[in-house]
């Protein structure tokens, strides 16, 4: 009953997509647990480019089962945008399964998010405004709607009608325009009707899986650094990332554990407010936005970048359990002279950096371990070391075909 977590070990956006397609391949069910469409998970096949939002990034493949996990937070008029891009594109969602206990996401989620970070001002998140931390709140306040209330569509349109009018009152008192009652709820009847058929008892059905014998493959989104208890508050998102995250968001206990890999860039990036100690406000940073081609994929926001944050990995390594790592992106330091790796703060949090000569070669091409240059083979040897757990793949560009790996 092997059971694959796949967790980002930074602030997002390492490249957790492009692993988990890669780990699909030996894998039935791909189930994402938490976060919701204020994830952009990019997968690159040949000339096609797949940014995925809700749909489980292992859905490029016809054997995978791709599940919405209990954990995740839904906006349905995204989720059907995504299904019907992709079946335009000739990929079959028709397997798609949504768990009945995830949480529905309202235009007044999205209202009150950008509502909120008004009244922060200055101390603004930054967040996505998809309405991702006031879908979560209403859930923890028990107040939320779940996909399971789609099957009963005359108490459906009830909840949606009474929360719509709750959540009116504190739109009005933030100063916002109240929303249009009746044209939700008319929406949401059609909507709700179309998520009826996915709509499944998902632990269920992952229990029997894994009776079976199936490998699941857990996929994260955000990041360690992004967790609503263990990133950096509050500038996080309302969801848990982290590998404990993963058996809570799909009803899997966690000794079906068996791998949990870690994503990392051989650099950092951040999306959004909130401390970042090794972050490069000069042209180094510009050049790895250039060359990293760092812009959101979800808010088209320039990426904040930096360089990789050994003390925040080890931290990353125990909070998770991970088991190994996935050193992502590492062709995007290629014309780099020097490369810095932060491997501990001053007293004051400083971050003090070992300095490695760059390798000045073109990775990109390189599909073996031996044949990375030495240079390369360094940077993972002192990540391994200050760690202490292997790197097991290495990306060497976007395309699906450009990594290494040691299995
Ligand atoms: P995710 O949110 O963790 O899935 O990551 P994103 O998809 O938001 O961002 C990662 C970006 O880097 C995407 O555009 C990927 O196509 C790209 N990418 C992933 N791995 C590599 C790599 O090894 N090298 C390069 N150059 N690009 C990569
Ligand atoms: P993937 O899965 C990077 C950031 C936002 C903001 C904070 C809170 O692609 O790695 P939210 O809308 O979640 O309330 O915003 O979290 N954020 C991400 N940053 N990658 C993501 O997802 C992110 N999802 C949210 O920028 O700082
Ligand atoms: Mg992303």
């Amino acid at each position: 009953m092997p059971v694959t977590v796949v967790v980002g070990a930074q602030w997002g956006d390492e490249g957790k997509a492009k692993v988990i397609d890669l780990l699909a391949a030996e894998h039935t069910h791909v189930v994402r647990y938490q976060g919701g469409h204020n994830a952009g998970h990019t997968v690159v096949v040949g000339t096609e480019r797949y940014a995925l939002q809700l749909i489980p990034s292992g859905v490029l493949y016809p054997h995978i089962i791709p599940v919405i996990g209990n954990g995740v937070v839904v906006d349905l008029p995204t989720l059907f945008r995504e299904i019907d891009t992709l079946e335009s594109r000739n990929i079959s969602c028709a397997k798609l399964k949504v768990s009945s206990q995830c949480h529905l996401i309202f235009p007044w989620h999205q209202t009150l998010d950008a509502l909120y970070e008004a009244v922060r001002g200055d101390d603004r998140i930054g967040t996505t405004l998809k309405g991702i931390g006031p879908a979560y709140a209403d859930k923890a306040r028990r107040i939320g709607i779940r996909a399971s209330e789609v099957l009963h569509p005359n108490t459906f349109a009830e909840s949606v009608r009474a929360q719509a009018f709750a959540h009116n009152s504190e739109i009005i008192a933030l100063g916002g325009d109240p929303l249009d009652v009746d044209d939700i709820v008319a929406t949401f009847a059609v909507l709700g009707a179309r998520l009826a058929p996915y709509v499944t008892d998902t632990v269920e059905m992952l229990h029997e899986a894994l009776d079976r014998d199936d490998a699941l493959l857990l996929e994260g989104a955000q990041a360690t650094f992004l967790d609503l208890d263990h990133g950096t508050y509050p500038f996080v998102t309302s969801s848990n990332p982290t590998a404990g995250g993963a058996c809570v968001g799909t009803g899997i206990g966690p000794r079906y554990l068996t791998r949990i890999v870690g994503i990392t860039k051989a650099y950092s990036t951040r999306v959004g407010s909130g401390p970042f100690p090794t972050e490069l406000t000069d042209e180094l940073g510009d050049k790895l936005v250039e060359i990293g081609r760092e812009f959101g994929t979800v808010t088209g926001r320039r990426r904040r970048c930096g360089w990789l944050d050994l003390v925040m990995l080890r931290k990353a390594v125990r909070i998770n359990s991970l088991t190994e790592l996935a050193l992502t992106k590492l062709d995007v330091l290629d014309t780099f002279e020097e490369i810095k790796v932060c491997t501990d703060y001053t007293a004051d949090g400083q971050p003090i950096y070992e300095v490695l000569p760059g390798w000045l070669t073109d990775i990109s091409a390189t599909t073996d371990v031996d044949a990375l240059p030495a240079g390369a083979h360094a940077l993972i040897e002192l990540v391994e070391r200050e760690v202490g757990i292997p790197v097991r793949i290495v990306g060497t560009g976007a395309e699906r075909e450009s990594y290494v790996t040691w299995q």
